[in-house]
């Protein structure tokens, strides 16, 4: 039996009921996402572009680390659209670097491995198919060169801040000490705008929900009618959680590859977290990590912050 339908049988099968927005991202989702970055609403991506592209040069100098030979790893490296600002300034640096995108989509890593080098002509490029660790692991295997680890785009808000924290001290343990790390968070801010970025008008984001049903349908024989969903996002500025979910319209069943499961009317399927964190949550988070701060770099709305850290 393969994950994906473990682990829809499993988080459907639990009370109260979820699905795991890692499973968003097939050929649909990856176009919806496309356009969410592209609406209107959605903020997140628009302001990282421009602290990437305004702030290249510094951002390069900073990930070399007075190195002349390192190695830069970057998680969930998608197209690599936004790190192409920082690619160039590093080349342009002219230090003997290799860039190892890292993304559990094997089209993409294809795709970064015969684009990249001449879209960026002396770069060079060795794509990791994997999983996150298993692929920094591997990529330690390769070289003990030091490594610069790129986490963008918020993708960390993916995660509840305890497992947010978890993640960055094992990054903390799999890198040398020295080594930098560059993540993406995404700011907390006035609450309409961030629920506005997750309930677009255009109802992006509820297709991009609703996709992961159309997804079950398909690939694990699955029976939704995805008509009798509706899409609900809420975001807690007390906490910072902005949460998705799937609220059933009516009591019904749903059949999964012969698995029957229930839906009281109301009933909500609890889809994504999108963390929103403060400066000094952050602050907070690196230190117990078991980094030290190195720099902050805002965008001119100062709504989404890229900070790189230093393994102590
Ligand atoms: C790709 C995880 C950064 O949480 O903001 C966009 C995904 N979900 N709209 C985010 C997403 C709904 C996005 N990340």
């Amino acid at each position: 039996m393969n994950n994906f339908l473990t682990e829809v049988l499993q988080d459907l099968g639990a009370k109260p009921k979820s699905l795991r927005s890692k499973y968003f991202y097939d050929e649909v989702g990856d176009k919806l996402f496309q356009e969410i970055m592209n609406c209107n609403e959605y903020y997140p991506t628009t302001c990282e572009a421009e602290i990437l592209e305004s702030k290249a040069e510094v951002i390069a100098r900073t990930l070399r680390n007075g190195f002349d030979c390192f190695d830069l790893l970057e998680l969930g490296a998608g197209d690599a659209t936004k790190t192409t600002f920082v690619l160039k300034e590093l080349v342009a640096q002219g230090l003997q670097m290799t860039y190892m995108p890292v993304d559990i989509s094997a089209n993409i890593i294809e795709y970064l491995n015969s684009s990249l080098s001449s879209k960026i002509p002396g770069l060079i490029v060795e794509g990791l198919h994997g999983e996150y660790f298993e692929m920094v692991d591997e990529a330690n295997r390769r070289s003990t060169n030091h490594k610069a680890v790129l986490f963008l785009g918020g993708n960390i808000g993916n995660m509840p801040p305890d497992q947010a924290l978890v993640f960055c001290k094992k990054l903390a343990t799999s890198l040398q000490k020295g080594d930098l790390v560059l993540l993406g968070f995404d700011l907390k801010k006035n609450p309409a705008v961030i629920r506005a970025a997750y309930s677009d008008s255009g109802g992006l984001t509820k297709a991009f929900n609703l996709n992961l049903l159309t997804r079950i349908n398909k690939e694990l024989d699955g029976n939704f009618d995805v008509s009798k969903f509706e899409h609900y996002a809420s975001y807690d500025p007390a906490t910072g959680a902005c949460k998705s979910f799937l609220i059933s319209l009516k009591p019904q069943e749903v059949i999964i590859s012969g698995n029957k499961f229930h839906f009281d009317q109301d009933e909500y399927i609890y889809m994504e977290i999108s963390q929103k964190y403060s400066l000094e949550e952050i602050n907070g988070m690196a230190r117990e990590a078991g980094f030290t701060i190195v720099e902050h770099f805002f965008d001119s709305k100062q709504w989404f912050l890229d900070t790189v850290w230093r393994v102590v």
